[in-house]
């Protein structure tokens, strides 16, 4: 698909609108982010931030639920009296329901004269429609205005493509800002520049010196209060379809020609593209879908999945994934792609594991350890990369034992490092869409998801129980063990 070249803002005043403004995502990471961003100088002078929502306040009574919800969510090292008043300030609340047309003039009448608009819908697709409608019809939208899209985006190809062709009809794609925010993580960009930044990853970076590739995701936190949300989406939608996808798609993509967002996002269409389709057969061998059962926490005991508040007593929702996936390109060919994701699994880890190819022949024969090779790269909770090499244990005899060199990005660099949302808003800001998913990527995600989903349903077989605190069920480790491999943690 070709779209033109982002937006270029310009210096004048800046509304920022949020639909959704007083939710849950609003409260716990669209402002403190815009609040980290204010403080570092890094929003445009004349901003301001527009909180929509049904609740009857005034400005006043918003700012008061700002005060209480909002601080909570800002590290207290780090807030300054001084800045955060500066924040208040630019906040306005505009009580409005977003499906009511004649609600729109006050928001019209807030924008500041000559501005650009950025619009965020942080509400419920099935209200995106209306939203830009509503948003036309009180001549709110024009070639400047940007307008964020937050996941869910669909349940499925078709429902995506709904809602890619109704946002289509008010803003041209160069406008449309899909917001995945692993793609907005330090460690994620940093792995553009470990590949592409490099000379010496990039020979290796392909079959046959690539064993296998693991993506891992793992949560320790349960469903907590979402179910209403999370028990008709799943952790195949809710995590696989979109951040698994996209890290995928960062660490197997050809090298893109610049780093402007149609020639990134290019290289990443063409990964999910050259991702094999399943069949049900597949589906049956390659995948393996989890649910926790009651078990242990940090904090103590955890209840099962289907003890959490609001989750039907019968619930089939998988709340892990496990699946083996394979890439029909030449630099992929025959590896194996090793994608999990859990939630109440042992600890939180997100991670990539870059399993280089076994030695053809060892001369260590009297070793109990063989050699592997590996390049860890963690995304959180800690930010690292570690490259696993073979050395020899001190004393006599040739015994190998693995040693890490290690790149610790944490102590490496003492700048600040933002979170996700506050880098990704102020990409927003400034109109740069790389980090941002296109429209014919994430249709090409649902469209390698949809058939995994649909063997599922014709499979009809219940998740597999795992016990909270583990690393989800043995299921899991047999998929790894078929391929002669193992994930990390069991090695
Ligand atoms: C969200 C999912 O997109 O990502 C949540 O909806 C999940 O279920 C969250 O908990 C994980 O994000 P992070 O940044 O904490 O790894």
């Amino acid at each position: 698909m070709s779209t033109s070249k982002s937006s270029t803002p310009s210096a004048s005043p800046l509304d920022l609108v949020i639909f959704g403004g007083a939710g849950d995502l609003s409260v716990r990471k669209l402002l403190p982010a815009l609040y980290m961003a204010h403080l570092h100088h890094n929003l445009p002078e004349k901003t301001r931030i527009h909180a929509l929502g049904r609740q009857p306040w005034d400005r006043n009574a918003f700012l008061a639920f700002v005060q209480e919800k909002v601080s909570g969510f800002i590290d207290a090292k780090v807030r300054d009296d001084a800045s955060w008043q500066g924040f208040l300030e630019r906040l306005n609340y505009v009580c409005l329901d977003a499906t009511q047309a004649a609600d729109y003039a006050a928001l019209a009448q807030a924008m500041q004269p000559g501005s650009e608009r950025v619009v965020y819908l942080a509400t419920a697709p099935s209200l995106f429609t209306g939203i830009c409608a509503n948003l036309a019809h009180a001549s709110l939208i024009d070639a400047n205005t940007r307008v964020v899209l937050e996941k869910p985006l669909g349940h499925d190809l078709a429902s995506a493509q709904k809602i890619n062709d109704e946002v289509g009809q008010y803003f041209q794609e160069s406008q449309i800002f899909r917001i995945d925010h692993y793609l907005g993580k330090e460690t994620v960009q940093n792995l553009m520049v470990l590949r592409f930044g490099n000379t010496i990853f990039e020979p290796l970076w392909r079959s046959p010196h690539i064993k296998s590739v693991q993506i891992t995701v793992a949560e320790s936190v349960g469903v907590g209060s979402r179910a209403g949300f999370y028990d008709g989406t799943g952790a195949m939608r809710d995590m696989v379809q979109n951040h698994l996808l996209q890290l995928l798609c960062i660490v197997a993509m050809e090298p893109p020609v610049s780093l402007d967002p149609d020639a990134v996002r290019d290289e990443k269409l063409k990964v999910l593209r050259s991702l094999r389709p399943m069949t049900v057969a597949d589906v049956a061998r390659d995948t393996v879908r989890g649910q926790y059962s009651a078990g242990a926490s940090k904090d103590g005991s955890a209840p099962g999945y289907l003890q959490e508040d609001n989750v039907p007593p019968t619930s089939g929702t998988e709340t892990f994934v496990a699946l083996r996936a394979h890439i029909n390109n030449w630099r992929w060919a025959n590896v194996p792609i090793f994608l999990r994701t859990g939630k109440r699994m042992a600890e939180r880890r997100s991670e990539i594991i870059i399993e280089f190819a076994d030695l053809p022949f060892t001369i260590f024969t009297d070793s109990p350890r063989q050699s592997v090779n590996r390049l860890m790269i963690r995304l959180q909770p800690e930010e690292h990369v570690q490259l696993q090499m073979m050395a020899k244990e001190p004393g006599s005899g040739m015994r190998l034992r693995p040693v890490h060199l290690n790149l610790d990005l944490e102590t490496a660099f003492v700048e600040r490092r933002a979170e996700a949302y506050e880098r990704l808003l102020m990409d927003v800001v400034k109109g740069r869409l790389t980090h941002f998913m296109r429209r014919d990527e994430l249709e090409a995600a649902w469209t390698w998801v949809d058939p995994i989903l649909e063997g599922w349903k014709t499979l009809n077989e219940k998740p597999k129980a795992y016990t909270a605190g583990t690393w989800g069920p043995a299921a899991s480790s047999a998929l790894m063990a078929r391929e002669n491999s193992a994930w990390v943690e069991e090695v």
